[in-house]
């Protein structure tokens, strides 16, 4: 961490009732700098309170940085636009897993070294039949690849680092495979196996729209938009599920157990979810001449509806994903041929969002969710499969924290403490005397 240096120390004071504690205050090479308040209850005796980490940094990182008043988001120093305009995912994976973009020769191992892990076990294949047919792709995916470490015990053992590369290369490269599988189960069509001469989106789309009695050749339109949408999702520094994950790692668990942990997370409606929610209002407004009606209950204090895919907790300007997510739901619709009213309506609700007071005041813009869920819809994917690709591409990032949080030779259990409010001690009544 880049402490105080003794030609520029900076320390934060702190008084509680007549005492004055000084802490460091540490500096970053973007964004806000950081009271390090690690020695406050050793000093003074009290916790820090903030529930939903509003001002808090829960670890240091090297990997993301948003700018949410500019609407910035960078992996590893690199702008998203940039990525999505001109790289693709695996290289953003290597990004964002090494630190660097690599070279020719890097991406080329990096991508064979994915292929050949794009199979599951056979057994494993037999592992979904015990789900019901009805089940949520998601409930199935947190079950696979919490399972996976029943299936790889050869890269659970987290104090090796080839043991840890090799788990984090199993995981992209499954995660496909998995999600279609999961698709494919609940749609009942027979699972369709990766085929590795395919690019990586090019493989999960054909994984999960090919059907055995006919050819499936990829769109690669769609195949690109893909690709994007997958280098949009992948991380977004400590949101909630990567926080879950770096939390279920500092315990030590094996990294598929934390991955399947970042998911069960992600499937909350405030976090992954909201892409589903998002095209289910655009439905329900129908047309854009209803905008102004749902701008106005949007407003209103007495009436519960949100614009589902605005605003954001950190973004409090465009959020740059939702920009290039447009981009890619208009080439999306083009090449399909598909009914862009939904579009429409959101073009309309977003024009007038973006122009009325209430909206900007409080700083609520289109967020990533915003266009993901008509270009998913365009593309083919029911609803329940909209959160299953997020969780898909987020992989990536998830990884990048985890390996970041196991390397570090500081790393501890996470531990929070908190603002007791229950019952004090009290003595143990037998049941005949309660009354
Ligand atoms: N529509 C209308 N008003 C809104 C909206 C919205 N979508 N979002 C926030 N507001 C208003 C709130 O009513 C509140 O008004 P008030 O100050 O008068 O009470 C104010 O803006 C601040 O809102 P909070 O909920 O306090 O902001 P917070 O940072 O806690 O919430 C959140 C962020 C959850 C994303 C919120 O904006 C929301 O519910 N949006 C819709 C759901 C959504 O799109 N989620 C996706 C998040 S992005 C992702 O996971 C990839």
């Amino acid at each position: 961490m880049n402490a105080d240096s003794g030609t520029n120390p900076k320390t934060g004071t702190l008084t509680i009732g007549n005492e004055h504690h000084s802490f460091p205050i540490h500096h970053g090479t973007s964004g806000p700098d950081v009271l390090d308040i690690g020695k406050l209850y050793g000093k003074a005796g009290i916790f820090t309170y903030d529930p939903g980490f509003t001002s808090t940094a829960s670890c240091e990182s090297k990997i993301t940085y948003v700018d949410g008043d500019e609407g910035v988001l960078l992996y590893r120093g690199y702008p998203i636009e940039h990525l999505a305009e001109r790289g693709d995912f695996l290289e953003t994976s290597y990004l964002l897993l090494y630190g660097d973009l690599p070279t020719a020769a890097e991406k080329k191992d990096f991508d064979f070294r994915i292929t050949r892990h794009t199979m599951i076990h056979e057994q494993m294949v037999r592992f979904y039949q015990g789900f019901r047919r009805d089940a949520h792709p998601m409930a199935v995916m947190v079950g696979c690849v919490g399972a996976l470490s029943a299936f790889y015990h050869d890269s659970i053992d987290i104090s090796d680092p080839h043991q840890r590369m090799v788990a984090s290369m199993r995981m992209i490269a499954k995660m496909p495979t998995i999600a279609a599988m999961a698709y494919k189960y609940t749609s009942g069509q027979p699972f369709v196996y990766p085929k590795n001469d395919l690019g990586y989106s090019a493989n999960f789309l054909r994984m999960c729209f090919a059907v055995p009695f006919e050819e499936y050749q990829v769109d690669p339109v769609l195949a690109r938009a893909m690709d994007r949408i997958f280098i949009l999702h992948a991380d977004n520094e400590q949101g909630a599920s990567s926080s879950t994950v770096r939390l279920a790692g500092s315990s030590g668990a094996n990294p598929f157990a934390c991955i399947a942990a970042g998911i069960a997370c992600l499937w909350g409606p405030a976090h992954g979810g909201a892409n589903e929610a998002a095209l289910q209002m655009l439905s329900g407004i129908g047309t854009p001449e209803r905008v102004p009606d749902f701008i106005r209950r949007a407003k209103d204090p007495d009436d519960s509806f949100r614009l589902m895919g605005f605003g954001h907790r950190v973004y409090k300007n465009y959020d740059p994903r939702a920009r290039v997510m447009r981009d890619i739901c208009h080439e999306v619709l083009a090449d399909t041929g598909a009914d862009d009213t939904l579009l429409q309506v959101a073009m309309e609700l977003e024009r007038v969002a973006l122009h009325d007071e209430y909206f900007i005041e409080k700083k609520l813009y289109p967020n990533l969710d915003f266009y993901s869920g008509i270009t998913l819809n365009a593309m083919g994917f029911p609803p329940s499969m909209f959160t299953a690709v997020f969780a898909l591409a987020r992989t990536a990032g998830w990884i990048a924290q985890w390996m970041e949080m196991i390397s570090d030779p500081s790393q501890k259990i996470g531990r929070p403490r908190q603002l007791y409010t229950g019952s004090t001690r009290r003595d143990y009544v037998d049941i005949k005397r309660r009354g």
